[in-house]
């Protein structure tokens, strides 16, 4: 809880001990250059440098702080439903590939974190995928299935050690949960110790691809590099046109202490019901451990979404029915991106590029995708190919499975581009803002204006078109944040980038 006792954000994040690392004040030349410092890249810095190679690792805000530090943190092989519907898209031994990269990287992190003495709160445990409903009992099934052939060693249960019933469920032993902020800040130090350079608040702005490769920062220090990594979450590089087959979704999460006495679910759950519910618990106190839930996805920025209140409330009141006597001490929102055919996109950033890679898609998965990612990468770089690069390949297309949702993210796009520029669902003046609230303004013979009235009266106006392809923000009042619909960019109230995959900030207003 903060002071005036409302809920305090991420639990992760409240874990800093530093160091921080400096800015970039100047024109480097390294052999690789990592663009964002969250599992993913951090993973693939840290690989690197153990290759030999040297790095710099260069992130527009703090290292493990975005994704990453709003995360669950539950490190799995065990997606959802992911193996069904990967079999059915990728056909069974892309499943069985999938299986064992994610499995993999359950293992390299107990490995890392024992060899490398990391204290990260880490916990072997089970995971989840069940259902309440029997009518959802034959897709649990058939999950097991699809996991066991894909060479996982999963199995169909009727009970879960939970203190609410359920219908059916999927069991694979010997997962992780962890601190993730903990094991990356400390991978971190190991990667400066090895050569490794870290620069934080240093947000790159430009790519110009080469031999060496260009980066460019808002400061304007070039970065070149003979391999660059875009690892920025959503990427704000796509010369791959990612964004016609990628989706943001954000999700709220709620954690707070169990009552000493309570029922403590052991291990990490997951069901695709409601709207989806993740959980797991953490070390809290000699008297007990923390609840941490996710759930109620939704699209960032749509005009006519509830808004992060409204789903905090709706997992709030799920958490409160489920696990008796829970009180939300911390609640944050999280962001991701979904490829169209359920498997990340991890290798080159466009077809016959051959010096730059990108990660991204990790459709909820981040801390065993990026700990792939980071593998799969630096395979590619150092040696030219890995055993999981044509399955993560970023320029696969399946037309037939994909066609669906591309044509849905691209209509999206245009409902947004052109209807969003219509009138009608904005205020008309400044007067019609209360405190707290934001809305977009349409003057005359002026583009859309975005503006927010802090709760000391004062406005903040800056122009509402989006910097990444130009759709017109919305604004969340909980997050105090102006939102994207189209591809999930999200700016402070004056502007500034929050998450991309805009790199500039909103235009003053005209
Ligand atoms: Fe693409 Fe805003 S994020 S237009």
């Amino acid at each position: 809880m903060t002071r005036s006792g409302q809920p305090a954000g991420s639990l992760w994040t409240e874990y800093d001990p530093g160091p921080e690392y400096p800015p970039l004040r100047g024109d480097i030349r390294v052999e690789v250059a990592v663009v964002g410092a969250g599992m993913a890249g951090i993973c693939t810095a840290w690989e690197l440098t153990r290759r030999g190679r040297t790095v710099a690792l260069v992130e527009a805000d703090r290292i493990a702080h975005g994704v990453t530090g709003h995360t669950t943190a539950k490190l799995s092989a065990l997606h959802g439903m992911a193996y069904s519907r990967i079999r059915k898209v990728h056909g069974a031994e892309r499943a069985g590939q999938y299986a064992a990269s994610q499995q993999d990287a359950v293992a390299h992190v107990q490995e890392l974190s024992d060899g490398l003495g990391i204290d990260c709160d880490l916990e072997r445990t089970s995971a989840y995928t069940y259902v309440t409903a029997p009518d959802r009992v034959d897709d649990v099934r058939r999950e097991a299935d699809a996991a066991r052939d894909a060479g996982l060693d999963v199995a169909y249960v009727e009970e879960a050690p939970l203190p609410f019933p359920v219908a059916a469920a999927v069991r694979l032993d010997d997962q992780v949960q962890f601190h993730p902020r903990k094991f990356l800040l400390a991978l971190a130090v190991d990667l400066v110790r090895h050569g490794g350079k870290i620069f934080e608040r240093s947000r790159v702005t430009d790519l110009s691809e080469g031999e060496p490769c260009r980066l460019t920062t808002s400061a304007d220090h070039i970065i070149r590099a003979d391999d660059v990594v875009v690892a920025t979450h959503y990427p704000v590089f796509d010369r791959g046109l990612h964004f016609t087959r990628l989706e943001p979704k954000r999700e709220v999460v709620v954690a707070g202490p169990l009552p000493p006495d309570a029922i403590t679910p052991e291990g990490m759950f997951l069901t695709p019901e409601e709207n989806t519910r993740s959980f797991r618990t953490a070390p809290h106190d000699e008297h007990g451990r923390m609840l941490i839930v996710t759930g109620e996805k939704f699209n960032p920025g749509a005009p006519h979404d509830r808004g992060s209140a409204a789903h905090l409330d709706t997992l709030t009141t799920w958490a409160g029915e489920h696990f008796t006597d829970f009180t939300v001490t911390h609640r944050w929102a999280t962001q991701d991106t979904f490829s169209t055919d359920h498997v990340p996109y991890v290798g080159r950033l466009r077809p016959g590029g051959h010096h730059t890679y990108v990660a991204t898609g990790f459709g909820g998965w981040g801390l065993s995708g990026g700990v792939m990612a980071g593998r799969l990468l630096t395979s590619l770089i150092t040696d030219g190919a890995s055993p999981w690069a044509e399955l993560y390949d970023p320029v696969r297309l399946h037309p037939v499975a994909e066609a669906p949702a591309m044509l849905r993210l691209g209509a999206k796009t245009v409902r947004h581009l052109v209807g969003d520029r219509l009138p009608g669902g904005h205020a008309d003046s400044v007067d019609d803002i209360g405190p707290g609230q934001g809305a977009v303004l349409r003057g005359h013979g002026e583009g859309p204006q975005a503006v927010h009235r802090d709760m000391s009266g004062t406005l903040h106006q800056v122009s509402a078109r989006c910097t990444h392809l130009g759709c017109i923000v919305h604004f969340d009042e909980t997050e105090r944040a102006w939102e994207c619909p189209c591809h999930g960019s999200r700016f402070d109230v004056d502007g500034a980038v929050l998450h991309g995959p805009a790199v500039r900030p909103l235009e003053p207003p005209s």
